[in-house]
């Protein structure tokens, strides 16, 4: 979910003002990907182990935020079957936004329809130093015209399908997530193989 910042930046507003539009992005996301029959997994980097470089009055605002959308969201991601799970260091957050996370997991536990992780604190490389790995990533979408990975979930996006849009995270649309999924299936996924026409030449 990269690009909050500078959305805001170009309206004139306040960086935060992009990170709540970032937010109501994720309500629409969330729901689209849930409604979405091929989409059972869904993992979105919120905060990497490196934004605590950021100024502290921008963390303190995104921990707000990550706080007070844990409490409005979790009762509707209980009630749409979507079971959230924070993935990421805990022992840097605030007392009171661990106690969110814990009552939001619980709240979501029983969700079926789609597994939504949200990355706080993640660093990929600690989690693979930890053994604290994922399932393998199918499709991997950067927002925000950036073209890395940031220490995202690096492990498990070994077979990764990556795409690159230019829209700012606030921007991103269902149609968007759509154009991505349809990307995704031009893909010629091998894992090292040879496609199975090739395969099939032989025998
Ligand atoms: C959101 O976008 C990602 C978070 C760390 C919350 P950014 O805050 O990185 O926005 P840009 O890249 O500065 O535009
Ligand atoms: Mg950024």
């Amino acid at each position: 979910m990269d690009g909050n910042g500078r959305w805001a930046t170009r309206r004139g507003l306040p960086r935060s003002a992009g990170h709540r539009a970032g937010a109501r992005a994720v309500r629409r996301l969330v729901e689209a990907a849930a409604r979405h029959p091929a989409i059972a997994a869904l993992t979105l980097y919120a905060f990497s182990s490196d934004n605590w470089r950021r100024p502290a009055d921008e963390v303190a605002a995104l921990m707000r935020l990550f706080e007070r959308h844990l409490r409005i969201e979790s009762p509707r991601c209980a009630a749409n079957s979507v079971r959230l799970e924070i993935v990421g260091r805990r022992d840097r957050l605030d007392p009171r936004l661990r106690a969110a996370i814990d009552a939001a997991e619980l709240a979501t536990r029983g969700g079926a329809h789609l597994h939504l992780r949200i990355a706080v604190d993640y660093s990929a490389r600690d989690a693979i130093a930890a053994r604290q790995l994922l399932p393998d990533v199918d499709l991997l979408i950067r927002t925000g015209g950036e073209r890395r990975l940031s220490d995202f979930l690096l492990w498990e996006s070994a077979y990764a399908e990556l795409v690159f849009v230019e829209q700012m995270w606030p921007d991103f649309t269902a149609a968007d997530l759509a154009a991505a999924l349809t990307e995704f299936h031009t893909r010629a996924r091998r894992f090292g193989a040879l496609p199975a026409a090739a395969l099939g030449a032989t025998s």
